[in-house]
């Protein structure tokens, strides 16, 4: 094969055969296609489009690009252990794993997160998880097995040798503009998760300002490559479609939203997280198999917490450790009173990125204490002065850019005149 002969076959709208992906995947990931080929390629995909069978072969290929991991073998009390994951596409304040894993885990079912770290406006678990002092994300195979064999739950790092081709093509994707390509986005997502070895797998595709899908059209035909995707590759897999039009919860940050997983485990929290966990243990549960459980009362009761402590111990992190927080703090205040009816969450993702919460580069670190703090959501009613938002940063310098990125973001409707209630009386 030629590279710029597939090239220009996709630049002039055709389709890629099996063999002229699997080369080119192979040949990309080992140093034999160029850089500037592969973006010139993904851009081609992006404006032309690849069918279900080349998106399933391209997704065949990245996995083949290395190892694969395999929990058939897992066992507890000497029965087989159900294993199930969930994915997130990324969003603002999204801390759902952090409760969901041990609340699935409560009810004897292996939970294997391999995660990532937040790059741009959308966190990273393991960026939040290591918040915790002394939790640490890089577990040895057989520290990851055992985890998941005694605790249920267990998140850390895809080791490198997890479909590397998607490692090497999303750091060309996101400096080359095409990481909003649904076929490469599905591939990306579903060969990580395949090459994991789960066997059932449930999708939360965000949908709205903060997510990468903006519309229910582009967020349903992306839900639907991957769960065809994983259909394909034997993975149990259905998708949810949520909103990330506003941040989900009150807090956005790495150390912040470990508090308010923390609250949820404790049977408290705000009520959209509370919500969004139970739908998705519900659909995780269902996947592994398990029938009539309750999950609501696995956090009210602690034993959602009993499985969080566990899992955070077992790799190193105290529980009840104080959590980091920044040295200083600005608050936004509301300009006007009325109905808060907009609090946009992509704002909120650059704002808190911007306060030190998320990277810029790949090698970058954050702080965990850095982010926001919410104080009211779409739907509340508010006074004019009182605190909408509460940043926090090490870095005060920052205050003034995560303020331009908050501009515009705060829709307040003033309250109407108020109709005056007259007793109801009968005819006039
Ligand atoms: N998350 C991924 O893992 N890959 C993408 O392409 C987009 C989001």
């Amino acid at each position: 094969f030629d590279a710029v002969d597939v090239i220009r076959t996709k630049r002039d709208r055709g389709r890629l055969s099996d063999a002229a992906i699997d080369w080119v995947v192979d040949a990309y990931t080992r140093g034999v296609v160029a850089e500037e080929q592969m973006a010139a390629l993904t851009m081609a995909i992006l404006l032309n489009g690849m069918d279900r069978a080349e998106i399933a072969r391209w997704t065949a290929a990245m996995v083949a690009s290395g190892q694969r991991m395999d929990f058939s073998g897992l066992r507890r009390d000497g029965r087989a252990l159900p294993t199930v994951d969930k994915h997130s596409t990324g969003g603002v304040g999204d801390k759902i794993t952090l409760p969901l894993g041990p609340l699935v885990a409560a009810f004897g079912v292996a939970v294997p997160q391999l995660s990532g770290r937040g790059l741009g406006h959308t966190g990273g678990t393991l960026d939040k998880l290591e918040a915790i002092p002394g939790w640490r994300a890089g577990l040895d195979h057989d520290a990851l097995l055992r985890q998941l064999r005694d605790v249920g739950a267990v998140v850390a790092a895809a080791g490198p040798g997890l479909a590397p081709a998607d490692a090497k093509l999303y750091a060309l994707r996101d400096v080359t503009g095409t990481v909003e390509a649904i076929p490469l986005i599905a591939s990306s997502i579903m060969s990580k998760k395949i090459a994991e070895g789960t066997s059932a797998l449930v999708l939360d595709v965000k949908v709205g300002s903060g997510a990468f899908m903006k519309t229910a059209d582009d967020a349903r035909e992306l839900a639907r490559t991957m769960v065809d995707l994983g259909a394909d590759a034997g993975v149990h897999t259905v998708a949810l479609l949520t909103d990330m039009s506003t941040p989900l919860g009150l807090t956005a940050g790495n150390a912040l939203e470990v508090a308010e997983a923390v609250e949820v485990l404790a049977g408290g929290g705000p009520a959209d997280v509370v919500e969004l966990t139970l739908a998705l243990a519900r659909e995780m549960l269902a996947a592994a198999g398990v029938a009539d459980a309750d999950p609501a009362a696995a956090l009210a009761d602690g034993r959602a917490m009993d499985v969080w402590r566990r899992m955070i111990t077992g790799q190193g992190g105290d529980p009840d450790a104080p959590l980091p927080v920044a040295a200083e703090t600005e608050t936004v205040t509301a300009p006007a009173g009325g109905t808060l009816t907009r609090l946009d969450a992509l704002a909120v993702g650059v704002a808190a990125w911007r306060l030190g919460a998320g990277r810029a580069r790949k090698e970058d670190t954050v702080q965990a204490g850095a982010g926001l703090t919410l104080h009211a959501r779409p739907g509340d009613t508010v006074t004019a002065g009182q605190p909408l938002l509460t940043l926090h940063t090490d870095t005060p310098d920052a205050f003034g850019r995560a303020r331009e990125a908050l501009a515009g973001a705060v829709d307040i409707t003033p309250a109407g005149p108020t109709a005056r209630a007259e007793p109801a009386s009968a005819g006039h």
